[in-house]
């Protein structure tokens, strides 16, 4: 048995962690920023599986010290990571973050004395926590519990100056939130105020799912701007190999037996996931559990990616199959989205469909009718006759499913 050290399920350990340097530099700066007074807040959107999470993991290791940020410098930030879900009100985003800024607080000793009075208020609004939960919904008052996490930072900062650089509050799954919740009317309102108090050490991080700003607009039409916004995009080849070296090397680190990699196998991982990092986590783990001695070749990541319980099929269950498999019966369909895959989440019309498969206008008409009402491509709002699919992730699947193989659902079982 062997140590696998890739991690299809999980969110990347910063020693698996590669790319994003952009972003990674911008949020050092900002985090230099924040600590002498001028915070940068950002605001990450990507596709699922591409690495939101694991990219706000690397930045709060950074931002608490336990790993140094690229100039070799230590950090020393308090760091509020919370994840958000469907069924948060504006309240309960707010008792997320106070719970959370509590256990940040819980972890540093010093700083828990110093700033004694936070710690309680930290303390006894828990227990308020629970009594808001007990209430009529009405008799909260939503913006008495936002001004009153405002004052604590603001405590927190005086107290503790010098020995903190300040706050760092990270939103994972921000998109989720109803609209209802009002997140983009409770970031602006809490950046603003903290910036009346000069309470100018505290900088909010958030990242979601595409369509995260148009949602955030719905409760307050500014509260984008005070973000610095980023799109996250798949990763460079040269990433995608460096991810594959970094598992390799953990491996040999742990097990007694060392695992090589042959240059055209690394090449075909890589080209599979198209740099989803997701999907190369599952190609490149799918290889390692295949590959019986101890050298993996593209044979091994051929089996791993289009055998029966290979990583396609992995992919296909978590994400696609609902798409691909389960809606659609007929497969004259699943040739216009193969056709639409080659170009990506782009605007695709009839002609270029027809450039790529040959198929009569009667059913191509047909399919792009009952894929568009099924919601599995969506229209161009502004162009008649344009489509696209939903997300480049359902098109690098598609194509990555075509890649070696013409016929590869013949095996199928959804
Ligand atoms: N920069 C990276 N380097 C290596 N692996 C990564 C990187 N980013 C993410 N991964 C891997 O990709 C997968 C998805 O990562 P993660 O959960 O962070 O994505 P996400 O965007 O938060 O997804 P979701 O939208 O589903 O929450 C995980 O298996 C993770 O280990
Ligand atoms: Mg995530």
């Amino acid at each position: 048995m062997k140590f696998n050290p890739f991690r299809p399920n999980s969110i990347a350990p910063p020693d698996l962690f590669h790319g994003r340097d952009e972003e990674m530099v911008f949020i050092e700066k900002s985090l230099f920023q924040t600590k002498n007074g001028n915070p940068q807040h950002f605001l990450i959107e990507g596709e699922r599986g591409l690495g939101k999470s694991s990219l706000f993991l690397k930045v709060a290791e950074q931002a608490v010290g336990t790993t140094l940020l690229i100039n070799d410098e230590k950090a020393n930030f308090i760091v509020i990571n919370v994840e958000l879900d469907s069924s948060q009100s504006f309240v309960d985003i707010l008792k997320t973050i106070a719970a959370d800024f509590k256990r940040a607080l819980s972890e540093k000793e010093k700083i828990k004395t110093l700033a004694a009075d936070v710690w309680n208020f930290l303390s006894k609004w828990e227990i308020l926590g629970v009594r808001y939960h007990k209430l009529d919904d009405s008799l909260i008052q939503p913006y008495d519990i936002l001004n009153e996490l405002v004052l604590n930072f603001e405590r927190l900062l005086k107290q503790a100056k010098g020995h903190i650089d300040g706050v760092l509050v990270l939103l994972d799954e921000a998109d989720r939130p109803d609209e209802k919740a009002s997140l983009g009317e409770l970031v602006k309102l809490l950046t603003e105020k903290l910036s009346k108090r000069e309470s100018n050490q505290v900088v909010v991080g958030m990242t979601g799912q595409p369509g995260l700003i148009a949602k955030l607009k719905t409760s307050h039409e500014s509260s984008s701007r005070i973000f610095t916004i980023f799109a996250l995009k798949p990763l460079t080849t040269t990433e995608n190999k460096a991810v594959i070296q970094s598992g390799l090397a953990i491996a040999n680190r742990i097990n007694k037996e060392q695992t090589t990699i042959d240059p055209d196998a690394m090449e075909l991982i890589s080209q599979l996931s198209e740099g989803y990092p997701h999907f190369l986590q599952e190609f490149a783990f799918k290889a390692f559990e295949i590959d019986t001695d101890n050298n993996i070749c593209s044979e091994d990541v051929k089996e791993a990616a289009f055998g029966n319980i290979g990583a396609l099929h992995q992919l296909g269950h978590k994400y696609f199959n609902d798409l691909y498999f389960t809606q659609i019966g007929s497969d004259d369909y699943r040739r216009v989205l193969q056709a639409m895959s080659r170009f990506s989440d782009e605007w695709v019309n009839r002609t270029m469909i027809k450039s790529e498969i040959s198929i009569k206008d009667t059913i191509l008409n047909n399919a792009l009718q009952a894929l568009k009402t099924r919601n599995i491509i969506i229209p161009n709002p502004g162009q008649q006759g344009e489509f696209r699919l939903p997300t480049k992730s359902f098109a690098a699947w598609i194509k990555a499913f075509y890649m070696l193989d013409e016929e590869p659902f013949r095996n199928h079982q959804s």
